[in-house]
């Protein structure tokens, strides 16, 4: 009864197709006098500013939910990417991101732990009804440490929800995703529960975050998906040939590319040299950030470098505008801490080029081995089941 309410994925792609048109017909960027700001510390910012209005959705039927093309990965303005910026300062750009049309904004309860989602919901929770924080559960956090260990029972996924609830200041989680799957539940358990809390109100709808094809199937006839999150740029297209994409076309659910710039690597602002904050930044561990890893793979920044220069882009808007031709199912989450970063992320809205050639570039990146694998043993161990 549930599912014959949905869309079938035909007539979502008909939807679809005329969200498309009628999208192709303004442009993606516009010079907009802002709206009226909803907090009073905003009154210093200039009057016009380029506003993004392309929107995607993801999922279909009951589970769809329409964001903008592009949105903001919260993470790295206090966990994992080194820099922490003054908190007043992470507020105002999550502020900028806001006025400047971004509508999805991520974050998870790992991040921090916990001060991730309370930075989220301090900036965000007053736009609560114009905008999308989506979070995550899954890695247990015991007296705000991760103790490395997965947890999706049925009672830690609800005082989970809760908590999230009141660090984000929302009445309901616009989309809770399984942040890596847990071996000892069952998917079907994990959706049991999120149904639960869909009735409830507590959250609308869920993702998954790395995991493969077979539980994504599982999962969605449980309980339907609205997205699948996982990690997806130049230097990691393993969902292209696991099944993940394919599923999620067939299936009608969204895909969101987590670090889309491969953890800023792609801007070409990574060199041999960075230092990496001790304990503020995982790139450290990761097999593709040591020195000699970094030389080998500027290869790739360069063919980035080399498509933008005649086309008056940047390399992190190649590597962005690649993402977001792929499918208008899919909205990239790239992070920043930085208002110029910002806008170049969403000028990548701007560029459009044939399928030959970003076929051409991607040969040319294909044609580049990559040195050193994303993530090191024991992360990997937690991915793709
Ligand atoms: N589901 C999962 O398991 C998972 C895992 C990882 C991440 N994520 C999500 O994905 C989001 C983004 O991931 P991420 O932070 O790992 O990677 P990312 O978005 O690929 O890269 C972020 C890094 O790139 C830099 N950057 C951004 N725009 C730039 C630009 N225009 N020019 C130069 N540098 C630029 C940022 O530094 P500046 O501050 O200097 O701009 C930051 O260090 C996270 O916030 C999180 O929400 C999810």
């Amino acid at each position: 009864m549930e599912e014959k309410k949905q869309l079938s994925r035909r007539g979502f792609l008909k939807t679809a197709t005329l969200i498309g048109a009628s999208l192709a017909a303004q442009p993606i960027l516009s010079k907009a006098v802002k709206t009226q700001n909803i907090l009073s510390d905003k009154s210093t910012t200039s009057a016009s500013t380029n506003v993004i209005t392309a929107q995607r959705t993801l999922g279909v039927g009951k589970a769809a939910m329409t964001v903008s093309a592009l949105g903001f990965g919260v993470m790295g303005m206090n966990y994992n990417r080194s820099q922490s910026p003054d908190r007043k300062q992470c507020i105002k750009l999550l502020h900028e991101a806001v006025d400047r049309g971004v509508t999805l904004f991520d974050t998870a309860i790992v991040y921090g732990p916990l001060h991730n989602e309370e930075l989220a919901g301090e900036a965000l929770s007053p736009y609560k009804d114009k905008i999308a924080i989506t979070t995550k559960f899954g890695h247990e956090v015991i007296n705000g440490k991760t103790t490395g260990r997965q947890d999706s029972r049925p009672a830690t996924i609800r005082q989970y929800c809760e908590d999230s609830l009141r660090r984000l200041k929302i009445d309901t989680i616009e989309m809770f995703y399984q942040h890596r799957f847990d071996p000892n539940t069952s998917i079907e358990e994990v959706a049991q529960t999120i149904s639960e809390l869909v009735k409830e109100g507590k959250i609308k709808r869920w993702g998954l975050c790395e995991v493969s094809a077979e539980t994504i199937r599982r999962a969605h006839k449980a309980y339907p998906l609205t997205a699948i999150q996982s990690e997806y740029h130049f230097m990691h297209r393993d969902v292209e040939n696991n099944g993940v994409l394919d599923t999620c076309k067939e299936l009608g659910i969204g895909f969101i590319p987590y670090s889309p710039i491969n953890r800023g690597f792609l801007s070409g602002c990574i060199n041999e040299y960075t230092v990496f904050e001790n304990n503020n930044d995982n790139r450290q561990t990761l097999p593709r950030f040591t020195p000699e890893a970094i030389r080998a793979n500027t290869r790739i920044v360069n063919e980035l470098q080399h498509f933008g220069r005649t086309r008056g882009m940047t390399a992190t808007q190649v590597a962005l505008a690649w993402l977001l031709q792929k499918e208008d199912w899919m909205v990239p989450i790239p992070g920043t801490t930085k208002l110029s970063h910002l806008e170049e992320n969403l000028r990548a809205l701007d560029f459009s080029y044939s399928a030959e050639e970003w076929r051409e570039l991607e040969n040319k990146i294909a044609a580049i081995p990559i040195v050193g694998s994303r993530y090191n043993a024991e992360q990997q161990k937690q991915v793709g089941h």
